[in-house]
């Protein structure tokens, strides 16, 4: 038996239309198919990686293969990170009369020299001035109408009085709706801000006492 022949006799005897639609059938198929399968982005077919059994970081130990300690241990309690100093007033709230408390209490440790004053300034340009802005004049680029609310400029007789522990708590913690930023700077670093930030009020309201002679 010839090839042809013996694919004349494997093949059903259909009429061309019918061969015609088959093939046709199967065109839509091998189109449809893989649209279907992209369009349903969660099905997976190995998904051995992702569905395996895994410890997170501080899970509770135990849980995995009943394995006592495969997980990493929660912290001892009272531990604290590497380099973290607890602020003492961290159980004082986030209002002015409580910013004015801590004012009594602490005063600047941070020396002013021309490098903590170049600190404060890039933490102040990095932290302050989405809000505040460059001048701490409280047109910072987020505020707005339908955006932040504006803070008050800190150039203001009110700002101008606050002592240096007042605007350290108020740093540390926030105020009001402005949020704290004990976890993004470091204690040298908020003094360091705060001496900027008195650079930056007595360029607006200087005195012959801070000019010299
Ligand atoms: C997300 C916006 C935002 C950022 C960022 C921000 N503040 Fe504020 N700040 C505010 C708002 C709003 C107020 C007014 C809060 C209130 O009274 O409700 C305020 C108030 C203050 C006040 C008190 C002003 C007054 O007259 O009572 C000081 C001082 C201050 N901020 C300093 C800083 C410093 C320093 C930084 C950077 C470490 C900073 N702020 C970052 C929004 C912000």
């Amino acid at each position: 038996m010839t090839p042809p022949q013996l694919i004349e006799k494997l093949l059903p005897k259909w009429s061309p239309t019918m061969y015609k639609a088959t093939l046709g059938g199967l065109v839509v198929l091998a189109i449809a198919i893989p649209l279907a399968l992209a369009a349903t982005p969660f099905i997976e077919f190995f998904n051995g990686m992702a569905a395996q059994p895994k410890g997170k970081a501080q899970m509770t130990v135990g849980r995995i293969y009943g394995a006592a300690d495969l997980v990493e241990r929660p912290p001892v309690e009272g531990m604290i990170p590497r380099g973290y100093f607890p602020y003492e007033f961290d159980k004082l709230g986030n209002t002015i009369e409580d910013a004015k408390r801590v004012g009594e209490q602490l005063a600047n440790p941070v020396p002013i020299t021309m490098s903590t004053l170049q600190e404060g300034r890039e933490r102040f340009n990095t932290y302050c001035i989405t809000c505040h802005g460059e001048r701490g004049e409280g047109n910072g680029s987020v505020t707005g109408p339908g955006r932040y609310p504006a803070p008050p400029s800190l150039h203001t007789e009110q700002a101008l009085g606050y002592r240096d522990g007042t605007v350290y708590h108020i740093i540390s913690k926030g105020v009001g709706k402005m949020p704290g930023y004990a976890d993004k700077l470091e204690p040298e670093e908020r003094w360091a801000v705060i001496h900027y930030l008195r650079a930056l009020q007595r360029s607006m309201a200087p005195r012959p006492e801070d000019l010299g002679s």
